[in-house]
């Protein structure tokens, strides 16, 4: 096993400055293909995706990514092959990696994805675990910034579940330099400790009772569903729970004038938002869901090639 494999498990495994190189890649790779100029820097190689929990976008967002830069991507679900059936993480991290350059996994614990980075010889990215989703935190950054430039010092507003989105979130905020105010009900905090060994400070993270204070000056406000994939026998306890988190014009008001939305999708409206915020002039949730593809090139080229200069 090489010690010169990059593997994306977390937000925080890539620094500050490889992100600057990433998020600026991500535009030239969306700008090409927007004006359909081929850019095949993974030609001939081969990207694994498995899929323990259901997906759209990162299906899509990978599966396409893989096929514009000139790549083949093999589907593996726990239905359709050993996972479910009890094969050991480690074996099968073993028997993919040897013919695959590439591996996007969805799964549950972190620590199954972390047994498998360990078992592989390949590159690892995390599509979702329950604990981080670092993708998609790289295209609502990348967003961002496409929308109101630098993300450095601005507030980003976290409303609803301490879940994987806003540990990622967290790490974000610390590595990138942003503020992070973030207003869950009680029960569903977010974990400092997970998202970062240590508790963050003021600068990275505020914590608000109330969801419509933590709005209070926030150039982003962002949401996610109240019951994340995993956690469905939750549903009706999490329904009665998180009732008041609900984002609504009255929060988007609370925010800056020109705050954006964003939603990392699939979004439940009447729940968790409003479909007056997510279907309104503030939200950017296609453009988000978009860029999961083209911050997945970047990133894909980059765990296999380095930085690229053309
Ligand atoms: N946002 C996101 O990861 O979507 P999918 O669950 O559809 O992949
Ligand atoms: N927090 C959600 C995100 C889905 C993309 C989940 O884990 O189900």
């Amino acid at each position: 096993m090489s010690t010169a494999i990059r593997h994306y498990l977390q937000f925080t495994d890539l620094s500050a400055d490889e992100y600057a190189y990433l998020l600026q890649r991500a535009a030239l790779l969306k700008q090409k293909f927007k004006t359909y100029e081929k850019h095949q820097t993974l030609s001939d190689r081969t990207l694994a995706m498995i899929f323990e929990k259901a997906s759209t976008r990162t299906r899509v967002s990978f599966e396409t990514g893989m096929y514009q830069l000139g790549g083949y991507v093999v589907h593996l679900t726990t239905g359709d092959s050993q996972l479910g059936r009890s094969e050991p993480i480690e074996d099968s991290a073993r028997v993919i990696s040897r013919m695959v350059d590439l591996v996007m996994i969805r799964t549950f614990e972190q620590s199954k994805i972390e047994a498998f980075a360990r078992h592989s010889r390949v590159p690892v990215i995390n599509g979702l675990t329950n604990e981080f989703h670092p993708c998609q935190i790289l295209a609502d950054i990348f967003t961002f910034i496409e929308h109101r430039g630098p993300i450095q010092g601005k507030t980003v507003a976290w409303i609803g579940d301490g879940n994987n989105m806003a540990n990622s979130w967290l790490q974000a905020a610390k590595l990138l330099g942003f503020t992070l105010h973030v207003s869950t009900p009680k029960g569903y905090e977010l974990d400092e400790m997970l998202a970062l060994g240590e508790r963050a400070d003021a600068r990275h993270l505020r914590v608000f009772d109330s969801p419509l204070q933590a709005c209070q000056g926030a150039h982003l406000v962002t949401t996610d569903v109240w019951t994340s994939m995993g956690y469905e026998e939750e549903n009706a306890k999490r329904l009665q729970a998180f009732a008041d988190w609900k984002v609504d014009a009255t929060m988007m008001a609370a925010a800056q004038p020109d705050a954006l939305f964003m939603h990392c999708l699939p979004a439940h409206r009447g729940e968790e938002v409003d479909a007056d915020v997510i279907d309104g002039p503030q939200s950017v949730v296609w453009d988000e869901a978009e860029n999961r593809m083209h911050v997945q090139k970047a990133l894909m080229e980059y765990l296999l090639m380095g930085k690229q200069t053309a």
